[in-house]
């Protein structure tokens, strides 16, 4: 995503708001979707486009970690991990995890965007770009999970049967995901949203299920407008462990947001990771966070 300022006199921000924050400046919460699909409509799905999948979330996968499902065994029946990338634009993130192996589903509010991901993938599973991997001598051959891209919005429900048909369990009912993978997509919504972001994470992850984020943009002045919403450690935690709603006017705020208590939210935190290698846009401060639902009923701290 472009970094895009808000004018300001204090802000210290170029003159001009970016085009993805001009394209929301006047927008109330029920036509953020419309913004989103009006953006790629008229050929601007480039402005927040990486180029790659985020190389972060390519190293945690094979890191061989414990804190997310593995596809070699892990799926609950002998199945493969279903991963959801909600807000997958072009979907390189769901390529990625397909092509090593997980069952990854693509969720975009706009079908252009949708249309997009489905060319790519196609590319992409015939011949895969090496950025798919970060040892491809040991990963480049695995066994492939599928891919599917789905037309929906986040906050609805009339996606998630679809979302599951023709999978191996699929008996007509949605029994929820193992991993969702959130880059760029809590930033791109209005701050007022972010409560009903984290309660719809909560019912779309299967009981065992973890939340990944790569926390982006922590840099960005929290007084800026977006998209990208600025956020913080403090935001995430607030949303997630506290139970808030994730609104945070200034810097002592979000720090003291951290370090709050764990109580009142749905989840808990497995792990805060500074990735190794992420994109150049972070500035270096992109922060991986691994969420499990309290009802998993172990012990989650990760601070
Ligand atoms: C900033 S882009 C990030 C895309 C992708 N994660 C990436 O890194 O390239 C946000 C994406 O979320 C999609 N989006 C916005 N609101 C949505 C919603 N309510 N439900 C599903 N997708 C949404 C937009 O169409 C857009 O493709």
């Amino acid at each position: 995503m472009a970094s895009n300022t808000a004018s300001g006199p204090s802000s210290g921000a170029p003159s001009t708001p970016g085009r993805i924050v001009s394209e929301f400046s006047s927008r109330a919460r029920e036509e953020q979707a419309g913004g989103w699909s009006a953006l790629w409509d008229s050929g601007q799905g480039g402005l927040w486009d990486r180029g790659k999948p985020s190389p972060a979330l390519v190293d945690l996968v094979e890191s061989g970690t414990e804190l997310i499902p593995k596809p070699d065994g892990m799926g609950s029946g002998g199945r493969r991990p279903r991963v959801l990338v909600p807000g997958c634009g072009k979907g390189y993130d769901v390529v990625m995890l397909a092509l090593h192996g997980y069952d990854a589903v693509g969720l975009d509010v706009s079908r252009t965007g949708v249309e997009t991901a489905r060319v790519y993938a196609a590319a992409q599973l015939a011949a895969p770009e090496e950025y798919n991997f970060a040892r491809p001598e040991k990963y480049a051959a695995c066994e492939r999970g599928r891919v599917k891209f789905v037309a929906g919005d986040f906050f609805a429900k009339d996606w998630e049967t679809e979302c599951c048909s023709g999978s191996d369990d699929d008996d007509g009912g949605f029994a929820g995901f193992d991993v969702i993978y959130d880059y760029t997509f809590l930033c791109a919504l209005l701050p007022e949203m972010r409560k009903d972001w984290a309660c719809r994470m909560s019912e779309l992850l299967s009981p065992s299920g973890v939340l990944v984020c790569l926390e982006f943009p922590l840099y960005k002045d929290l007084k800026l407008l977006g998209p990208p919403w600025p956020l913080r450690e403090g935001i995430y935690w607030n949303l997630l462990v506290a139970g808030g709603d994730g609104i945070l006017q200034d810097e002592d705020a979000a720090r003291a947001a951290a370090q709050s208590p764990s109580s009142g939210g749905s989840f808990g935190r497995l792990g805060y990771i500074k990735p190794e290698r992420t994109y150049e846009a972070s500035r270096g401060t992109d922060m991986l966070s691994i969420w499990g639902l309290n009802t998993r009923g172990r012990s989650q701290s990760g601070r």
